[in-house]
């Protein structure tokens, strides 16, 4: 039994404060009567009734659950300290959280969307969480950028639609405007933004990491996930239909797998870039807008990771889980990648609005599996009792065992230098290559699947945001972009325009000046 599962032993029903009570009749007056103030039991059930609900999440808010555990294939010491990656066969416990992005907590699931793919290890040494997506690229590179791409995806304000993924004026209005976008824009109006079900996704942690080993070497890396499972889309009237049947489709069918005992897994592991190699690429390692082609950079896998265990309680687990790019352990460490910076803040802010307590991670879901110790105290919903005088430190009244300094995290010691600039960064301008990459790794199939997303989503929209997103597709391949423009009725362009980030600066990435604390 879960170590958080109410006592079911006892089946005589009592107020939150014990005592036994029968709650089916609320205390009147004689029978007829008013209720009586005194009804201490109608009270809180009625209290606690309309506090029932908390806020749903300002993105993702849509989710479905499950426990598994993760076991590593080998000793990977040459590449992380991380403890869960060193001892061959080991099994770190896991909760994953598939999600979307934009649609509100009771939105269908089969909608045009990223989806989430966030992972809780929960290791020997504390939480690690890898927050990821099920689509490689981001739509921003600067966390600046997160909200308006995330209030031009979502419903507009002053009506409130269209709801739940579906392609409006603003969305493609913001894509046309803002060109780094349309990376990700493809590859959300393929296949990949209407998976079958959450079995069949790749994950991606999308940010350039670092490992660090126990000597202090640093590599840097990408997560990925790869499904046992296969990959596997809905063309977009399936998605749509099933929309409109069963708008649980992706939940259940978590659920019932794992029910049946079909649990799936996915390989976990690393594309590795040495140091040296940081600049060797012509796109920027640390720009989130690119990924980094496993042609170049092959796939290699550490472990695997199996889910087998659906949550007991949905509110409990599910949406009570606190995802955090910041959850990290020894071994695993950041970089520069500046939307990879904003959310080293976004998370625990909006967390604590969500949950209305900076203790939430006192809740059985966010607990790490080890001690937690250390002086900060207080705080609404408190449940700890620290015991001792002192809840600082240096100290020298202390007579219970001191919270001190212990062996740390390795904070990697990257030189950093450099002028405060609010300035558009060189080294990401290159927007249109990597779609083009993209468009060009689709077959026959897949790129008509695109082009038939693209007309659905954007043919809603007003003429001159079809007109200009046009013109946005003709940057990266011309017989997309006409394809389109038919479908949109917009006129099809002559010839394909040039790539503005490449040809203004005439640089492949490896000549472009070198950040000042190189
Ligand atoms: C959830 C912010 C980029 C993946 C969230 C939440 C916020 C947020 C506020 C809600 C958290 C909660 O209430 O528990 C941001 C910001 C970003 C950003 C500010 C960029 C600056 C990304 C990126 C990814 C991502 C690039 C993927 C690599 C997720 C996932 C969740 C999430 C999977 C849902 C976690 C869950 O299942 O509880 N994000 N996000 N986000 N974000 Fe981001």
């Amino acid at each position: 039994m879960s170590k958080y599962l109410v006592d079911e032993s006892n089946s005589e029903e009592s107020t939150n404060f014990g005592q036994k009570i029968d709650n089916t009749q609320s205390l009147k007056a004689g029978n007829r009567g008013p209720t009586l103030m005194e009804d201490f039991a109608f009270r809180e059930k009625m209290l606690h009734f309309d506090h029932e609900r908390i806020p749903e999440r300002v993105v993702h808010a849509r989710g479905v659950g499950a426990h598994g555990y993760f076991e590593t294939y080998e000793d990977w010491s040459n590449l992380t300290c991380a403890k869960f990656l060193t001892t061959p066969g080991k099994k770190t416990p896991v909760f994953v959280r598939f999600s979307t992005v934009l649609g509100f907590r009771g939105s269908p699931d089969t909608v045009r969307d990223v989806r989430g793919f966030a992972t809780r290890f929960y290791t020997e040494e504390g939480n690690f969480d890898l927050v990821g997506n099920v689509i490689a690229p981001f739509f921003v590179h600067d966390a600046i950028k997160f909200p308006d791409v995330i209030h031009a995806g979502k419903p507009e304000p002053n009506r409130e639609v269209p709801q739940a993924g579906t392609a409006h004026d603003t969305a493609y209005d913001f894509f046309a405007e803002f060109p780094e976008t349309i990376h990700t824009v493809l590859w959300a109006l393929s296949g990949r933004g209407i998976p079958t079900n959450f079995r069949q996704v790749e994950g991606f942690g999308v940010h350039t990491y670092r490992l660090i080993t126990e000597e202090g070497k640093a590599i840097f890396v990408k997560f990925l996930w790869k499904p046992k499972q296969g990959l596997c889309n809905q063309v977009w009237d399936e998605a749509q239909k099933i929309a409109g049947k069963d708008i649980d489709f992706h939940r259940k069918d978590l659920y019932t797998a794992i029910d049946r005992g079909d649990y799936p897994e996915w390989e976990f592991g690393v594309q590795i870039i040495e140091e040296k190699d940081e600049f060797a690429f012509d796109f920027d390692l640390l720009d989130p807008t690119k990924l980094v082609p496993e042609s170049l950079v092959p796939f290699k896998p550490l472990g695997k990771m199996t889910l087998n265990r659906n949550v007991e309680n949905y509110f409990s687990e599910t949406e009570q889980v606190t995802f955090c790019v910041g959850h990290i352990v020894r071994g695993i460490g950041f970089t520069d990648d500046s939307l990879l910076q904003g959310r080293l803040m976004s998370y625990f802010d909006t967390q604590i609005n969500r949950m209305g307590s900076a203790n939430y991670m006192q809740l059985p879901i966010n607990q790490p599996l080890t001690a937690v110790r250390n002086n900060q105290r207080d705080g609404s919903m408190q449940s700890k009792i620290f015991k001792g005088e002192v809840a600082y430190y240096p100290n020298a009244l202390q007579n219970n065992s001191p919270a001190k300094p212990a062996k740390p995290y390795i904070d990697y010691p990257q030189q950093v230098n450099g002028r405060k600039v609010r300035d558009e960064v060189p080294s990401v301008k290159d927007h249109y290559s990597q779609a083009q990459l993209f468009y060009n790794s689709l077959t026959d199939p897949e790129k008509q699947q695109l082009i038939d997303g693209a007309r659905f989503e954007i043919g809603k929209c007003k003429l001159e945001v079809r007109e200009r997103m046009v013109v946005i597709f003709n940057h990266v391949d011309n017989s997309l972009a006409r394809r389109v423009a038919t479908a949109l009725g917009v006129s099809p362009p002559d010839r394909v325009a040039d790539n503005p980030g490449k040809s203004s600066k005439g640089l492949s990435m490896v000549e472009y000046p070198k950040p000042d604390h190189i």
